[in-house]
């Protein structure tokens, strides 16, 4: 395809158009409508969806601005059509759609929880090789995968609850910290020495699982904080950053040794979190396997992931039609 594609991602309230060349990233620009979900401590889909019909327009128009270049350039429309919310969803895809109609140029539906594993693609440096253990971790998903192709994966495990961003950022709600509670708890967490000596207990979901749980660290953070109160804020945004991380890290290295990969690819929002690239990289070196993260800036939702996998699943065959419509919930 000597064309270029558009990617354009509204799963939550990120509202991103890209346009790509292969792994080349031409322009990627995002906008969202976290400020008006703070005052909630979550994000409220009837904001997102609204906030997402206003600006659709405009940032795809400033992605082919940057790009320097305009629609008759343009040989794909690629849109996130799940997992997500729906309404959010339905506004991308309905646009994407009508692009496609309007210019007679083909559609595909991509999956966005896999798209952020291909983040780490988007790089000029190396890229992973396959077979990989791609771990997602964001705010609505926490899930690992053995990726043997960029089309052929198994689900090896997943959250049995809360999404591990989502626990942050419930954390943080019940701190009074603010949202998203990522940056917030990885940030307040740096100044505590551990030595307050608190332990929030990690799940244990059987021997051989590779599912994950993270209600029981949240409630547990929950009792701590109503018994008395709060000595050091720090000190309990450590404790539950180390329980939930080392959670993420123990199932990654089980599945390497369960399936023998010697590579594992991160992605999603939590992927910004510098302690969990810390502890990755130990646990890699430690048992013999090379961790890939996004660049910081391709972490968070973004469309150029979108057109990135949109135009590599189009180069092996894979079409949408106009009757692609929104999948809500993962489906490996
Ligand atoms: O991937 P993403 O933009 O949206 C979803 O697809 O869900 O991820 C957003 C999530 C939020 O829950 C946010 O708190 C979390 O990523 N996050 C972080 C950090 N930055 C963002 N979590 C931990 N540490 C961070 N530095
Ligand atoms: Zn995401």
């Amino acid at each position: 395809m000597t064309k270029l594609v558009l990617g354009i991602e509204t799963s939550c309230d990120e509202t991103s158009a890209a346009v790509t060349s292969g792994r080349r990233v031409l322009s990627n620009v995002v906008t969202s409508s976290l400020h008006l979900h703070k005052k909630y401590g979550g994000v409220v889909p009837e904001i997102a969806s609204r906030y997402h019909v206003e600006y659709i327009v405009e940032v795809v128009k400033k992605s082919l601005e940057i790009a320097g270049k305009d629609m008759t350039d343009i040989g794909l429309v690629a849109v996130t059509n799940g997992p997500g919310l729906v309404g959010a969803l339905l506004t991308g895809i309905s646009f994407a759609k009508a692009l496609s109609y309007g210019l007679k140029i083909p559609i595909i539906g991509v999956n966005h929880v896999l798209a952020h594993l291909y983040s780490s693609f988007l790089s000029e440096g190396e890229v992973p090789k396959f077979p990989f253990v791609g771990l997602v971790v964001s705010g609505g998903h926490t899930a690992l995968f053995l990726c043997k192709d960029v089309d052929r994966r198994k689900l090896l495990g997943q959250t049995q609850d809360d999404a591990v961003g989502e626990a942050y950022d419930k954390v943080s709600k019940i701190l009074g910290l603010g949202y998203p509670g990522g940056p917030i708890i990885e940030k307040t967490a740096r100044s505590s020495d551990g030595s307050g000596s608190i332990n929030f207990p990690k799940s244990y979901l059987g021997k051989d699982s590779l599912d994950f749980s993270f209600s029981g660290i949240k409630t547990a953070v929950l009792y701590y904080v109503r018994k008395a109160p709060v000595k050091s804020v720090p000190d309990v945004c450590r404790a539950f950053q180390e329980a939930a991380l080392d959670a993420l890290v123990e199932n990654t290295v089980a599945a390497c040794i369960k399936t023998k990969a010697a590579t594992v690819v991160v992605g999603g929002g939590v992927a910004a979190n510098k302690r969990l690239r810390e502890k990755l990289d130990a646990a890699g070196r430690l048992n013999g396997f090379k961790v890939f993260f996004p660049e910081f800036r391709y972490c968070l939702d973004n469309g150029a992931m979108i057109g990135v996998l949109g135009g590599e699943l189009y180069k092996r065959g894979y079409r949408s039609g106009l009757n692609l419509n929104a999948e809500p919930n993962l489906r490996a």
